[in-house]
């Protein structure tokens, strides 16, 4: 039998990479070695030993050193990985496998802040803001101006007082606390009970459950995962995501831009297409002449006469917050992941969330205009939903052909050190580490299918026919997926007729960055038994 052997034909080519200009060209190795007399080789022969930053150095004439030298390497190539210089350990029954970036501790000061101890001492409140206004002025300013400097009480407090830093921080310098939602909870317990009282898929939730737990990450290098840690960190642990500090401010909080910060981008672009509606637009043409003093709930109230109209068209914290309850799913109808699973949220066994939303839009239209317009958010939802069956269908079929290129033993092995594929329930979901035609279903159910969900409940027509994760774009999609497909497919057959027994190109399961996946590294017992689970009660804190 002819083995195809992928080593031999790619061997006998290399990328050249010209250090000066932006150009890149394929060369045959041996002329190469003939013209410059470099002595990089075929892969059978000498050069096979030699390593990227070896090869590279050869060609550029740079040294190789370690990534954190502060020298420049062009275009990375003749640098060493070095790795972070401090991991934190996270929490839970995956801690032995997962890892923080050091900055992790003010996403989750409760767990990882620890103090500085370079100024000693206690200090009374008026004595922070003495010191600190030379040393931070920026938020000693924002203090200042926040409700937090005036004497004043909430119904949580015995005595009116000034909120001052020590309120937050502690007093003793050197046992500094980095204030996370339990510290606001001494004088807010009302928005903190509802914070906490969420369920899964609200702020609360967002990142013991959603990033520590969630096995999809595990896999993934602590540096990949500090984004994450920050939006769902903020989210879940701290109180100045939507009001920032020091500042502390409702009106803040009311516009969109301060959910924008993190409800944006291609896995969720609630801001996107909110601006893109004729909400968001007349937000934008007129927004900064509306009143933005009164609490939501007063929006409706009248306006007199030399007072500044109230917004007249809803904002994010309208919708989701209304009568500012800070469970952020109280409005929600079912937590579907963004809406990457599918659920008629117009169902009859909806029906009471149904007519809460109709009532929010009843504030400014009809109740008939609205229920028109949410059932066409259903309808648009459930029919996208048969492109991604399309999809899956045509997937699935190749995965039991063993067609798919590479199939899952072919690739690095998932977290658990396993080779599953990712589109079985107990697979890995997958960014990286998959096949092409996975990661494009990945992108049409966890990008695009979210978005036309997400602009249809926004009213943004734009943003659910043509852009972002529109119907059109999901059409793209489809048909990307089907081409794949259709390639596997006759590959497969040319293979067979030609009796070649394809074995997987190694680049699919090694390389540098390939190598630091977890699941290469994986040991017995590595995994804690699942009563060390965060939340044991939820179904994402896998089973053992
Ligand atoms: C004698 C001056 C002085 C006084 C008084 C003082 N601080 Fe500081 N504080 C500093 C300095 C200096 C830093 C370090 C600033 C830096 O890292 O740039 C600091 C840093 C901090 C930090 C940041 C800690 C970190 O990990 O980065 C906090 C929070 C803080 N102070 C709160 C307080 C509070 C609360 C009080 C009153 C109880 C207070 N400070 C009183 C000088 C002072
Ligand atoms: C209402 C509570 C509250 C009060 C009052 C407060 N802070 Fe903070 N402070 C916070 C929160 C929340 C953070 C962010 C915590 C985190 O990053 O985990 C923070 C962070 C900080 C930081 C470190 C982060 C940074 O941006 O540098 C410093 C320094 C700081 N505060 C100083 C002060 C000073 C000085 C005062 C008094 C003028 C003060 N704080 C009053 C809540 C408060
Ligand atoms: C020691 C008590 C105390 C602590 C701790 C405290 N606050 Fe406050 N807060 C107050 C008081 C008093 C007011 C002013 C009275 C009011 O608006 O109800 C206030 C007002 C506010 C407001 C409304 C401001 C406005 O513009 O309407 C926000 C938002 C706020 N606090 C957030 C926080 C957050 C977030 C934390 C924790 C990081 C926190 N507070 C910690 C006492 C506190
Ligand atoms: C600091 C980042 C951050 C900010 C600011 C923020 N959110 Fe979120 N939001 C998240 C994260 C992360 C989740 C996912 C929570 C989970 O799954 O547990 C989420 C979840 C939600 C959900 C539930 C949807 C779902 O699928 O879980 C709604 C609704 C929501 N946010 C609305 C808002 C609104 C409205 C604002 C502004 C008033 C806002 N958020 C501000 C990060 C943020
Ligand atoms: C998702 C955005 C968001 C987050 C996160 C958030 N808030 Fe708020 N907060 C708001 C909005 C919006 C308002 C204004 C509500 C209104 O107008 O009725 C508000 C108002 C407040 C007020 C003033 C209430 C009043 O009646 O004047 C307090 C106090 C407050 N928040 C505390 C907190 C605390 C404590 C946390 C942390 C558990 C928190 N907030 C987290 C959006 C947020
Ligand atoms: C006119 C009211 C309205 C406004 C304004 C609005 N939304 Fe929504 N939003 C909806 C509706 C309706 C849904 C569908 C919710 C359902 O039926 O569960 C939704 C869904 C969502 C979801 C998914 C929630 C889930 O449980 O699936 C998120 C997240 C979200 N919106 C964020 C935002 C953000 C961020 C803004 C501001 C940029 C915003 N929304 C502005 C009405 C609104
Ligand atoms: C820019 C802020 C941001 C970053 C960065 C971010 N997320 Fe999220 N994430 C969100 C928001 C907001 C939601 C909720 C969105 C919604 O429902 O529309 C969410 C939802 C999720 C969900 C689904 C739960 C839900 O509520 O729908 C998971 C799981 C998740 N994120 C994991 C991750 C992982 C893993 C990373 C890093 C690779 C990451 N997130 C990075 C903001 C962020
Ligand atoms: C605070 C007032 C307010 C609320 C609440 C509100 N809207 Fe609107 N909406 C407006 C205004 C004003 C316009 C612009 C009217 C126009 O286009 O002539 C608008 C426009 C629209 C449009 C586009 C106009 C059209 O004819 O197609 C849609 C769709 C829409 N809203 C749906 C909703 C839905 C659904 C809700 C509830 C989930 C809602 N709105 C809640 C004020 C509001």
């Amino acid at each position: 039998m002819l083995r195809f052997r992928p080593e031999g034909i790619l061997g006998s080519m290399i990328f050249v990479l010209l250090g000066t200009g932006c150009s890149l060209f394929l060369s045959n190795v041996s002329s190469l070695a003939e013209d410059n007399s470099l002595a990089i080789q075929e892969k059978t022969s000498v050069g096979e030993d030699l390593t990227i930053q070896e090869k590279a150095s050869k060609i550029f004439g740079e040294a190789i050193g370690n990534d954190n030298s502060g020298e420049v390497y062009t275009w990375g190539l003749t640098a060493k990985y070095t790795g972070p210089e401090k991991l934190f350990s996270g929490e839970g029954k995956f801690k032995n496998l997962f890892n923080f970036l050091q900055a992790i501790r003010w996403y989750d000061p409760k767990h990882y802040y620890q103090s500085i101890d370079s100024v000693k001492g206690e200090f009374a409140g008026e004595e922070c803001i003495v010191c600190h206004r030379i040393q931070t002025p920026g938020i000693v300013n924002d203090w200042e101006r926040s409700s937090h400097s005036k004497p004043a009480k909430t119904a949580s407090m015995d005595l009116y007082m000034k909120v001052t830093c020590d309120k937050c921080h502690g007093n003793d310098h050197t046992k500094l606390k980095m204030p996370d939602y339990t510290v606001c909870a001494e004088c807010h317990a009302l928005q903190v009970d509802q914070h906490k009282n969420g369920g899964p898929g609200s702020h609360v939730h967002s990142f013991h459950l959603q990033v520590e737990e969630q096995a999809m990450i595990i896999n993934t290098p602590a540096e990949e995962l500090f984004g994450c840690a920050q939006c769902h960190g903020i989210a879940e642990n701290r109180c100045d995501g939507c009001h920032t500090r020091h500042r502390f401010s409702s009106v803040e909080a009311r516009k969109p831009e301060t959910c924008g910060i993190c409800h944006l981008g291609i896995e969720h672009y609630d801001y996107e297409v909110w601006l893109d509606s004729y909400h968001g637009r007349i937000y934008q043409a007129e927004g900064n002449e509306w009143n933005w003093n009164r609490s939501i709930k007063d929006w409706k109230k009248p306006v007199h006469e030399g007072q500044l109209p109230v917004p007249r068209t809803p904002t994010c914290a309208y919708c989701h917050m209304p009568e500012g309850n800070h469970d952020i799913l109280n409005a929600s109808t079912e937590f579907t992941y963004m809406g990457s699973s599918q659920v008629d949220r117009g169902a009859k066994k909806h029906e009471k969330k149904r007519n809460a939303w109709i009532k929010v839009c009843k504030n400014c239209h009809s109740s008939n205009f609205a229920r028109d317009q949410l059932s066409a958010m259903d309808d648009i939802v459930n029919l996208n939903f048969a492109k991604v069956r399309e999809a899956y269908n045509i997937i699935i079929d190749l995965y039991d052909e063993g067609i798919l290129d590479p199939m899952p033993e072919g690739l690095a092995p998932d977290w658990q050190g396993h080779s599953i594929f990712s589109l079985l329930p107990e697979g890995e979901t997958r960014v990286y580490n998959v096949s092409n035609i996975e990661r494009l279903f990945f992108e049409m159910a966890t990008y695009q299918i979210t978005n036309v969900y997400k602009a249809a409940a926004h009213s943004s027509m734009e943003n659910h026919s043509y852009s972002r994760g529109g119907a059109i774009p999901m059409h793209r999609k489809l048909i990307a997926i089907k081409a794949e497909a259709s390639r596997l497919k006759r590959m497969a057959r040319l293979e067979k007729a030609m009796d070649i027994e394809h074995v997987p190109f190694k680049f699919w399961s090694q390389g540098e960055y390939t190598d630091l996946l977890k699941g290469k590294n994986r040991k017995e017992g590595d995994v804690l038994p699942k009563s060390e689970c965060l939340h044991n009660d939820q179904v994402d804190c896998l089973a053992d």
